[in-house]
């Protein structure tokens, strides 16, 4: 019998956090694939639980690799995606949203690790959105003062999620194999409720682009597991030095997440007062609202 052992938390920790174990009923929400865990991380034979949207699913894998996942007796569709397991907890008419540059060969496909945050999905989604932040949390890598303002972008909404383009922020450390400064380009894409991705210009290859993505795992409404996925054009850093920079960041993140009240994110457009450099956040509430969403945010019109 492979073991069995809790990979995450106690539940009763999440409890303490302010996070609701109810079951997720949110027909949008259950309807969305899911990453539950990076497969280095799954040592076959290996069975242990994780949570997913207020529910205990269990993750198995065999001898021989084959991963399956069930929720109590009922089994799950499992598909391996991008170096992780995914599943859903509904009837998903779609499959996994694309990344396509996971598939070019000379790309480091990296999970850069799989971080557990007292926060809501929503809430970590726009995190990675802001730029504004830079200077400020990230300071010295990712922005450094004066240098703070963040310039006119585009922001367009369709049904394959939220796009912003045409984002450029000056960053003193851009990647991992950055040797100065440089004016980062980006692109942001939200192809999922509670995951998102960039493009980011490449310190060595200016007609290709990085690709990062923050794959969200809801853990219940307030309780999240972010797993970092890392699609580099680098061939200098180690395995080892790339995750070390992404969990430097993500770290940095981590705290602010902590602290910002209240943990679900707000869908009302007045709820939060938006400034310039928030159009992409504005946009991604709206687009949360426009699906009907209700997990791990407050509704419009809520008084939750
Ligand atoms: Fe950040």
């Amino acid at each position: 019998m492979p073991d069995r052992s809790p990979s995450l938390p106690a539940a009763g920790k999440m409890r303490h956090d302010g996070g609701s174990m109810e079951r997720c009923t949110d027909p949008v929400a259950l309807a969305q694939w899911y990453p539950l865990a990076a497969l280095d991380e799954i040592a076959a034979p290996t069975c242990h639980d994780t949570l997913l949207l207020g529910a205990t699913v269990t993750v198995e894998r065999t001898t021989a690799g084959v991963c399956s996942v069930a929720d109590g007796s009922r089994p799950l569709p499992a598909r391996t995606r991008y170096g992780y397991l995914w599943t859903s907890l509904g009837d998903p008419d779609h499959e996994v949203f694309e990344i396509p540059e996971c598939d070019e060969p000379d790309r480091r496909v990296v999970n850069a690790g799989s971080i557990t945050v007292a926060t809501s999905a929503p809430r970590a989604v726009e995190n990675f959105l802001d730029m504004g932040h830079f200077p400020y949390v990230h300071t010295g890598i990712l922005g450094a003062e004066p240098r703070t303002e963040v310039l006119d972008y585009d922001v367009t909404t369709g049904a394959d999620g939220v796009l912003a383009t045409r984002c450029r922020f000056y960053q003193p450390q851009a990647a991992a194999m950055a040797t100065g400064g440089q004016i980062s380009e980006y692109v942001y894409r939200v192809p999922h409720p509670y995951c998102v991705m960039l493009y980011k210009s490449n310190p060595t290859d200016p007609a290709r682009m990085d690709v990062i993505a923050l794959l969200n795992q809801p853990l219940t409404e307030e309780t999240v597991r972010a797993h970092n996925l890392l699609c580099l054009l680098d061939d200098v850093s180690t395995d080892a030095e790339l995750r070390r920079f992404q969990q430097l960041i993500f770290g940095q993140d981590k705290t602010i997440l902590e602290n910002q009240w209240p943990r679900r994110l707000p869908l009302a457009p007045d709820a939060e007062m938006p400034v310039r450099a928030d159009h992409s956040s504005v946009a991604y509430r709206r687009w949360l609202s426009a699906l009907g969403v209700t997990y791990a945010v407050i509704p419009a019109g809520s008084t939750a």
